[in-house]
């Protein structure tokens, strides 16, 4: 078993992540693959992120759009992309910040529009002042506009008000494209399969992730608070070169386990409960994203092992269910199976088990899907359903397998042994020709060899 516990050094770690950087040509194969697919005559307009503020003068640390990333990767705020269709394939036409020394003095550096041609392959690079004059140019005479349409009236508005300016120029010869349509379903196409660059960054996400995830079980013990084995987390993270966790990590101690969006970690750990952490490290924007259960002082009640080893079972049914071919929610079905039989062995729900898949009585103890695509996002880009039915799994798609059970605490339909135990146990997978590629082994599942991590049997992570 190849548990993490044999931590990398910082050089090694430094080291791999200098290695693991898409290339910039594949930035400009995606621009291509999505030009590739648009009627003749298309422009996309496509804005970045823009800083958010928390409170007076502090920012949220910015994090760049994923499908603007996914384009360009070009990571500066207030960017935006035009893609037109040039003679040689796409032109790419970049709207950044300019360099500009007084505000590089507090604010940091900027790439600035030279450096953006060269380094981001760019046919062109304005500054941002230069957008309201430019648009109407490179829009000028195409027919379809593409851009994102998810409610963003700012944008639409903005993007009406150069269509006007051209339809107030018809005389002189300007023509406005008249056919719109929302951009995204087609970048969020691309981004579903994923190419041999982004799979490797992913499971060296998978890797950090899962040796957190180790760490935390060999330090965690009664009494702490739940923000503390968070911080085992946040520091493991950002010490192997992540600098953020893909989602706010969840750590919920007995009940608040049951609570499936649990963030507080404001409680202690009590010794005889489990503790559920849901946690993934995000690096170069790509997400990882565990969760698992163990318990606080070591060793798993007999309860808590009953519901722990169904949800363990009905993991490992749904990750054989990844599989070229089978459809993307064969795995939560197969999941669902195992659970509900498991529930009705225990005596928690009753009936057979067609009535208690038909009548959903699971809902009560399951109320999730298993599984959800991962990358860019936690929960990434990309249709569940085409025409109505389920899509088939291909290679090169990441999904998670993340079947639980929750029983709330003021349940009073079970007996009070089982009220208050939530168990999820996560993990990552790629669907390859050879079968699923689970990345996240790096952390135990079985209870032997958590209990036996917990004990202090393995290399101890060091700091
Ligand atoms: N961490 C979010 C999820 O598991 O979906
Ligand atoms: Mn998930
Ligand atoms: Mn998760």
């Amino acid at each position: 078993m190849t548990h993490a516990n044999q931590q990398k050094s910082r050089a090694e770690q430094n080291l791999i992540n200098r290695n693991i950087k898409i290339p910039q040509s594949e930035y400009d194969l995606r621009r291509q693959r999505l030009v590739d697919q648009l009627p003749e005559g298309s422009v996309v307009i496509l804005p970045g992120a823009v800083i958010r503020y928390r409170n007076n003068d502090a920012d949220y640390a910015f994090r760049q759009d994923s499908d603007f990333y996914y384009l360009t990767g070009f990571a500066e705020e207030e960017a935006w992309l035009v893609l037109t269709s040039g003679r040689k394939g796409a032109d790419s036409h970049l709207f950044c910040l300019p360099k500009d020394r007084a505000q590089e003095t507090w604010t940091g550096f900027r790439v600035g529009q030279e450096q953006a041609i060269a380094e981001y392959n760019m046919s062109c690079a304005y500054t941002l002042d230069q957008l309201d004059n430019r648009l109407p140019e490179l829009i000028d005479g195409a027919q379809h506009l593409f851009y994102p349409m998810q409610g963003d009236d700012a944008l639409s508005r903005r993007i009406q008000d150069w269509c006007q300016q051209l339809r107030q120029k018809a005389r002189s010869g300007a023509v406005a494209p008249e056919q719109h349509h929302n951009v995204l379903p087609l970048i969020h196409e691309l981004r579903l399969i994923k190419s041999d660059a982004e799979l490797v960054i992913m499971r060296h996400a998978a890797e950090i992730s899962a040796e957190a995830h180790c760490k935390a079980m060999q330090v965690c013990e009664p009494e702490m608070m739940e923000y503390q084995l968070e911080a085992e987390y946040l520091y493991h993270f950002m010490r192997s070169g992540s600098r953020a966790p893909a989602y706010n990590t969840i750590v919920g101690g007995g009940a608040n386990g049951c609570v499936l969006h649990y963030v507080e970690n404001n409680q202690p750990l009590n010794a005889g409960d489990l503790v559920l952490i849901d946690a993934g490290c995000e690096l170069q924007h790509y997400a990882a994203d565990i969760t698992r259960t163990f318990p606080v002082s070591g060793r798993f009640s007999p309860e808590q092992s009953a519901l722990y080893q169904v949800v363990l079972e009905a993991q490992y049914a749904a990750i054989d269910q990844v599989q070229v071919g089978l459809d993307c929610h064969a795995p939560h079905r197969a999941a669902l199976n195992v659970l509900c039989q498991g529930l009705l062995d225990l005596g928690l729900l009753g009936g057979t088990l067609d009535e208690v898949v038909e009548s959903e009585s699971y809902r009560r103890f399951y109320m999730h899907g298993t599984s959800h695509w991962l990358g860019l996002d936690v929960h990434d880009a990309g249709r569940y359903k085409i025409e109505g039915q389920s899509r088939p799994l291909q290679v090169g798609m990441v999904l998670t397998i993340e079947p639980g059970l929750y029983i709330a605490p003021d349940d009073d339909s079970v007996d009070v042994c089982w009220r208050g135990i939530g168990i999820r146990i996560e993990d990552n997978v790629i669907v390859t020709e050879q079968g699923p590629e689970v990345i996240t082994t790096g952390v135990p599942k079985n209870i032997a060899e958590i209990e036996a991590l917990m004990a202090g049997e393995g290399i101890a992570i060091s700091a």
